[in-house]
C-alpha cells in the first residue's frame, strides 16, 4: 500500500530523499511524502505564512512547511530533543531554507506559549497523549481564521487531517 502511493508521488528532490532514507533507517516518524503534500496543500491554499510545528524531528515536516509558504515564511521549529534539532538545522542549510525557519528545543507545549506574537497556522506532530494539553496550548496562539492541523497515521500511507475552522471556536 504504502509503495503504491508513493509510487504515484512526483520525485523529492536529494535532501528531502536523504531525509526519507535516513528517517527509515532509523525509525525517525516521519509525516512522509503523501500527507507532506497535504500540509502543503493547505499552508498554499490557506496563505499561511506564520507558522508553528509541535514537535519537528529531524525537519523533514518543517521543510515541505518552509517551502510551502515561500520566501516570506517564518516557521518556528520545535523539538525536545537537541540531536534532532542538531541534525534538522543541517538538513534546513542543504535544503536552502535555514533563513526561514527558527529553531527552539524544549518542550513545544512551553514554547509556543513563549513565542511572542499569533500564528497563521499551527502543525501539531507530538506524541498523541499529549495532544489534548496541546490543542489547549495553542489555541490562544492563532490567529483569526486560523488553522490547526493533526496528522494520523494509518498503515503509515492513508492519513487523517483534522483542520478546525473558526466556526468549531
Ligand atoms: C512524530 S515525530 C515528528 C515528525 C516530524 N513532524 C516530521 O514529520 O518530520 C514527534 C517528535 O516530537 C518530539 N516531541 C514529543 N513530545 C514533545 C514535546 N512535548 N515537545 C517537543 N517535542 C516533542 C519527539 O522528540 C519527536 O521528535
Amino acid at each position: 500500500m504504502d509503495k503504491y502511493i508513493y509510487d504515484l508521488l512526483p520525485e523529492r528532490d536529494a535532501v528531502v530523499k536523504e531525509m526519507e532514507a535516513y528517517a527509515a533507517e532509523h525509525r525517525v516518524p516521519i509525516i512522509g511524502p503523501a500527507v507532506a503534500r497535504l500540509l502543503t496543500l493547505l499552508v498554499q491554499v490557506s496563505g499561511a505564512r506564520r507558522i508553528f510545528e509541535m514537535g519537528s524531528a529531524i525537519g523533514y515536516s518543517t521543510i515541505w512547511l518552509a517551502r510551502a509558504a515561500g520566501t516570506k515564511a517564518k516557521v518556528f521549529y520545535t523539538d525536545g530533543n537537541p540531536e534532532n534539532a542538531r541534525r534538522a538545522q543541517e538538513h534546513f542549510r542543504k535544503a536552502g531554507v535555514a533563513k526561514r525557519i527558527n529553531v527552539q528545543v524544549g518542550d513545544a507545549l512551553e514554547l509556543v506559549k513563549k513565542t511572542p506574537g499569533k500564528f497563521d497556522f499551527i502543525f501539531n506532530d507530538i506524541n498523541k497523549h499529549q495532544y489534548p494539553d496541546a490543542l489547549r496550548a495553542a489555541l490562544p496562539k492563532l490567529q483569526r481564521g486560523w488553522r490547526y492541523g493533526l496528522p494520523q497515521g494509518l498503515a503509515r500511507s492513508l492519513f487523517y487531517f483534522h483542520v478546525l475552522r473558526p466556526q468549531c471556536q
